[in-house]
């Protein structure tokens, strides 16, 4: 293996917007999965999360990556569904207060909606960057749509003048002009100059696939330079993360699927919950990890059992006592002699 890149962690893309946008269509295209068509009508109720190896990003994106000025280093993406339907407003909130990057969808055709607006404010205030997929293309009237990057689909030879006009027409009014009345500098992503005052907006359709490969470009490319800045791009100590579901499993007795946003989890060592007035420390007995493109909360696969999870890592935890835990409690996976400290940062949480 290679020793220098040992350390890098993956970065965390939550994707958030309004309900029926296409968010759980768009990560299906892109694992390949069926989770959008199981859903209990329609509608998406938990936060998923599902990681992207580098390999297959950069198999998708193709010649495109030359367009990135930098190699990719990053092992992949762990990516976060939310639901956009507008009960689920907490949800939205955990999920953008993980992420490192945030990919906003929004139906080109129906523009800005009230929960579009909540995830614009939410990002802000979690300091989260973002990109936007303008997504549902293949909608606007005479476009003709096909699998593949937008960009080489964006001309005169490939549609009708008035199909582009009307690209650039959507494109303005419904996402440019309601970026701006909310205080944010957007553009379509190949006329940015900089990208880290202007949101970049990538055309896309989760139905044919097209602009799947500039949109996985630009997350990765961007997921990487934001980590780099901010120098968080080393997993160093023990785990940190937050609980997204319990769930009752057949032989394991009551489990939790969580996100470790940091640190390295080790099957042995103590899982210390913050729960809403009590701490609680139990002794982690198995980690499970979801096969690679897998959605966590709609496996096609078993998930493996592991000795260790590196950040960032979808992980189903068995341990005694977690019926007394709650989604979205803090937790640490930690080694005894930290078991103190661990119990009072979940406690500060
Ligand atoms: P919630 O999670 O419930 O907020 O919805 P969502 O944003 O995940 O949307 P979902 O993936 O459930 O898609 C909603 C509907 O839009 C489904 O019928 C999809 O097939 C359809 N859809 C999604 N993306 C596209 C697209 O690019 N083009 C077209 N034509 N339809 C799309
Ligand atoms: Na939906
Ligand atoms: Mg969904």
């Amino acid at each position: 293996k290679d020793n220098k890149n040992q350390n890098l962690r993956c970065p965390i893309v939550c994707v958030l917007g309004h309900v029926d946008h296409g968010k759980t269509t768009l990560l299906d295209k892109i694992r390949k999965t069926r989770v959008a068509k199981r859903e209990a009508g329609g509608i998406t109720q938990h936060i998923g999360a599902s990681e992207i190896p580098i390999d297959v990003i950069k198999r998708l994106c193709g010649d495109l990556l030359k367009m990135l000025k930098a190699d990719l280093k990053i092992p992949g993406l762990l990516v976060i569904d939310t639901p956009g339907h507008e009960a689920f407003t907490s949800l939205r909130k955990r999920g953008g207060a993980l992420a490192d990057i945030a990919i906003l969808v929004v139906d080109i055709n129906e523009g800005f909606k009230p929960q579009t607006v909540e995830a614009v404010n939410i990002l802000r205030q979690c300091k989260t960057p973002f990109v936007v997929a303008a997504n549902k293309i293949d909608l606007i009237p005479g476009w003709n749509s096909k699998e593949g990057p937008f960009i080489l689909n964006f001309n005169e030879k490939a549609q009708h003048p008035n199909a582009l006009t009307e690209f650039e027409i959507r494109l303005y009014e419904n996402i440019i002009k309601p970026l701006n009345e909310l205080g944010f500098d957007a553009d379509l992503y190949s006329r940015v100059q900089d990208v880290t005052k202007t949101v970049c907006i990538i055309p896309v359709s989760a139905v044919t696939g097209e602009g799947v490969p500039d949109l996985l470009m630009m997350v990765a490319g961007l997921a990487q330079k934001f980590l780099e800045d901010r120098l968080k791009l080393n997993v160093e100590g023990y785990a940190k993360g937050t609980i997204l579901e319990v769930k009752e499993e057949k032989g394991l007795g009551t489990t939790i699927d969580a996100i470790i946003y940091d640190g390295i989890a080790k099957r042995g060592d103590y899982l210390v919950v913050g729960l809403p007035d009590d701490v609680l420390v139990t002794r982690v007995k198995a980690l499970l990890k979801p096969k690679p493109l897998d959605e966590m909360r709609d496996p096609r696969d078993k998930f493996k059992p592991v000795n260790e999870v590196t950040a960032a890592a979808g992980v189903k935890i068995a341990a005694p006592e977690l019926d007394k835990v709650i989604a979205g409690c803090p937790i640490r996976i930690v080694p005894k002699d930290k078991i103190e400290e661990a119990k009072e940062e979940v406690m500060r949480e």
